[in-house]
């Protein structure tokens, strides 16, 4: 019997969300600055390598892989890789799933779907086209949205994650709330976190003024709703009301406001193969040299073990006082929100 990877805190961390890539097809204001520099590819793991290190750790107990990126469907390939991981559904591992944009969801679902995906989350703050191509700089709201519909009919349960943001979709919150009802999707709202170069706003990059802390958003639904909070726990950090109006169900992912790192039970994997403990922390460990350095996989499993051994007990971001605390350095899409 493999001994569960278990962190100082007697959290068991039975799930992996692994960025794929740091690339993306999107320049989404709060994520990315317009002009990024990318990792030179040969930086990056192979897929056969990810998978070669996605494998131990479905060995080493965990149970929920989720792919992200960058988005995670401009990588190369992706699908083979899906594929390869998909033979470990039912055995050792009980969810394979990806965090996308949806840009490239019209090609992928019903692949993605033969490989075992069940449910995805999908990236969407705006229900307005000309906003939508503003915040992502690039993207296309139509296209997305066709992407979402192809996921539907290839039977996976989609879920979409916006981030909150004051002065631009907080007069949408209602229309969110009634496209994802009639959509028959969740909808989880988050709270946008301060990860990699802000900027000062003059550029379009996120501002500290642009922070819509849930409490408020929430306060806003319940001028219209019946909010009743559920138990129900997806094993991430989101926390799910029910509106008794319409039966459907509201996620919150609050960094700021509300500490959920007690019941944190995942690390990140780059596509460099450095493991990060804590996203909001800077602290990471390289596997890829162990990775290299041996085809045996009990140096790779003592690394992983040593890494898991120093995860910390949770983030610092902080917004108060009108500073910005706790802020990391790197950008989201370099550890895959
Ligand atoms: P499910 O519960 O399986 O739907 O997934 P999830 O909520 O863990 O994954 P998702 O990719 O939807 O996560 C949404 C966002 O929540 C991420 O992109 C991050 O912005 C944020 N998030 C997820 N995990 C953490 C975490 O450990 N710490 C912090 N600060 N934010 C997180
Ligand atoms: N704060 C909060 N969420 C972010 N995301 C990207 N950057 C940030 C940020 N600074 C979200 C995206 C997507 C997920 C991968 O991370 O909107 O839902
Ligand atoms: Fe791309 Fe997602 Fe970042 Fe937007 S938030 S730029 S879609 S990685």
């Amino acid at each position: 019997m493999t001994v569960p990877l278990i962190d100082p805190f007697a959290r068991t961390i039975d799930y992996l969300r692994v960025s794929v890539t740091d690339r993306c097809d999107f320049r989404c204001t709060y994520c990315m600055s317009e002009h990024m520099t990318f990792l030179p590819k040969k930086e990056l793991l192979t897929l056969e390598e990810l998978e070669r290190l996605c494998t131990t750790f479905v060995r080493l107990g965990v149970k929920k892989l989720r792919i992200t990126g960058g988005e995670p469907l401009v990588r190369r390939n992706i699908l083979s890789f899906f594929e390869g991981m998909s033979q470990h559904l039912g055995n050792g591992l009980d969810e394979l799933t990806l965090t996308t944009n949806g840009s490239q969801l019209d090609r992928f679902a019903a692949p993605l779907a033969a490989a075992g995906v069940r449910r995805i989350n999908v990236s969407l703050d705006t229900l307005d086209a000309d906003k939508f191509k503003a915040i992502t700089r690039w993207g296309s709201l139509d296209k997305v949205k066709r992407g979402i519909a192809a996921a539907q009919e290839a039977g996976m349960r989609v879920k979409i994650n916006a981030v909150a943001l004051k002065g631009f979709n907080d007069v949408e919150l209602f229309d969110l709330v009634g496209w994802a009802k009639a959509e028959d999707m969740d909808l989880t709202f988050i709270e946008v976190m301060p990860m990699g170069d802000m900027g000062d706003g003059t550029d379009g990059t996120l501002r500290l003024d642009q922070y819509w802390p849930l409490k408020n958003l929430r306060a806003q639904l319940a001028t219209r709703y019946t909010l009743t909070e559920l138990d129900h726990r997806t094993g991430g950090p989101a926390r799910y009301v029910r509106l008794e109006e319409t039966g459907q169900q509201i996620g919150f992912i609050t960094p700021l406001t509300h500490n959920f790192c007690e019941s944190c039970n995942r690390v990140r994997l780059t596509c460099t193969g450095q493991l990060y403990m804590c996203l909001g922390q800077e602290d990471m460990a390289d596997l890829r040299a162990p990775l290299r350095a041996s085809e045996a996989d009990v140096p790779l499993e003592d690394a992983i073990r040593a890494a898991i051994a120093r995860k910390p007990k949770g983030h610092d971001f902080d917004y108060s006082r009108q500073k910005v605390a706790g802020q990391v350095s790197r950008h989201m899409s370099h550890t895959g929100g």
